[in-house]
């Protein structure tokens, strides 16, 4: 029988403070009803003196226990993100020192908000592989840090947060089914932070110019979004030879109610069968996604041999989907 990946344990964590819209309004020139109209998202955590590594460290203990996998077999960490403790080292590194996860390889994977579905697809092909069999996967971001907090048009999307999923080999039917990365990197300035690589090293200029926050060309990004995704469900569907209504369940990525319904209608599927938590946490990039899946499964809502579709757009652009059988 050849292997499969099957996700054995998930986990999510966001930090304690809530920034809500009404809060915002106090900050910037924004409206609690501009923000629900136009995104869905009524408030968000942000994080006070925590790193990436501490979010990924709370999510991935709740992963490991759930999949009942201790530290030490752990033979791979990948962390998702953008927005980790440093440049260098890797976030994954801090997580591995954290866990105590002494055999496990490290390393962080940037693909912005569809960073955990790229990892998820790393993941699954060293397990298909036969080369490992048990990885910790993590999306997890700390955005608040490289946000404007005089900019409308960014501060209201974002919000911190992270999900773990614990990845173990098996033979069986159940499992990860597929997994589909794109990427157009032509439309790399739709979303972009531009200071702080090689490109724009750290200067006075950069910091003057506001180069080390977010830049959003929002309205442009959104169109994209939504034609790109419900192609992207319907193609990976397809693959997979299921219909629509055999979808027990769709885990967009949070960054716009209004994204996540166009995608739901395009699949003819009723909002109660769609995940959405981006009315709490705002837009968490690489962790929407595992925090998402991770609720769902806490609160019962699939179950053994439910056929789950996954998926994410964001910076790159990049874009991703999964196909899971829980
Ligand atoms: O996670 C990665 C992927 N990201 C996405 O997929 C994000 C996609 N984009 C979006 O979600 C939406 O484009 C936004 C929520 C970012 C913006 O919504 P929009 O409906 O596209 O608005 P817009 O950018 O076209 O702006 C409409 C108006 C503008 O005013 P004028 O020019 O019409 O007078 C903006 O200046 O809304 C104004 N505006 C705001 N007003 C109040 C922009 N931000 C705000 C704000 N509060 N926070």
């Amino acid at each position: 029988m050849p292997y499969r990946s099957r996700i054995t344990g998930t986990g999510s964590y966001a930090p304690e403070q809530v920034l809500t819209n009404f809060d915002l309004e106090k900050k910037v020139d924004t409206s609690d009803e501009w923000i629900t109209e136009r995104t869905g998202i009524k408030e968000r955590r942000i994080a006070k003196d925590e790193a990436a590594s501490d979010l990924c460290l709370e999510a991935s203990k709740q992963a490991l226990q759930a999949a009942g996998v201790k530290p030490a077999d752990i033979e791979l960490i990948i962390v998702a993100t953008m927005s980790g403790d440093m440049p260098m080292p890797s976030t994954a590194s801090f997580l591995q020192k954290k866990l105590g996860a002494k055999h496990a390889a490290a390393f962080d994977l940037n693909a912005a908000c569809s960073g955990f579905l790229y990892g998820l697809s790393v993941a699954d092909n060293f397990i298909r592989s036969g080369a490992m069999k048990t990885i910790l996967l993590v999306g997890a971001e700390v955005m608040s840090k490289f946000i404007d907090w005089q900019d409308r048009s960014t501060c209201v999307l974002f919000g911190d947060g992270a999900g773990a999923v614990v990845l173990e080999r098996t033979t069986g039917q159940r499992g990860i089914l597929s997994t589909h990365l794109y990427s157009d990197g032509n439309m790399w300035d739709y979303i972009c932070l531009p200071g702080g690589g090689s490109q724009n090293p750290p200067s006075l200029k950069t910091l003057k110019n506001k180069m080390h926050f977010v830049k959003m060309k929002g309205n442009e990004t959104f169109k994209v979004a939504v034609r790109t995704l419900e192609k992207l469900v319907l193609d990976t569907l397809k693959k997979n030879n299921i219909k629509p209504s055999g979808l027990a369940m769709l885990i967009p990525h949070q960054a716009n109610l209004r994204i996540i319904k166009a995608t739901a209608e395009r699949l003819h599927l009723p909002m109660s069968r769609v995940a959405v938590n981006l009315d709490r946490y705002g837009n968490t990039s690489s962790a929407s996604i595992p925090i998402a899946l991770d609720e769902v499964v806490r609160e019962g809502k699939i179950k053994k041999g439910d056929y789950i579709l996954l998926e994410s757009f964001g910076a790159g652009l990049t874009w991703a989907s999964a196909l899971i059988k829980w």
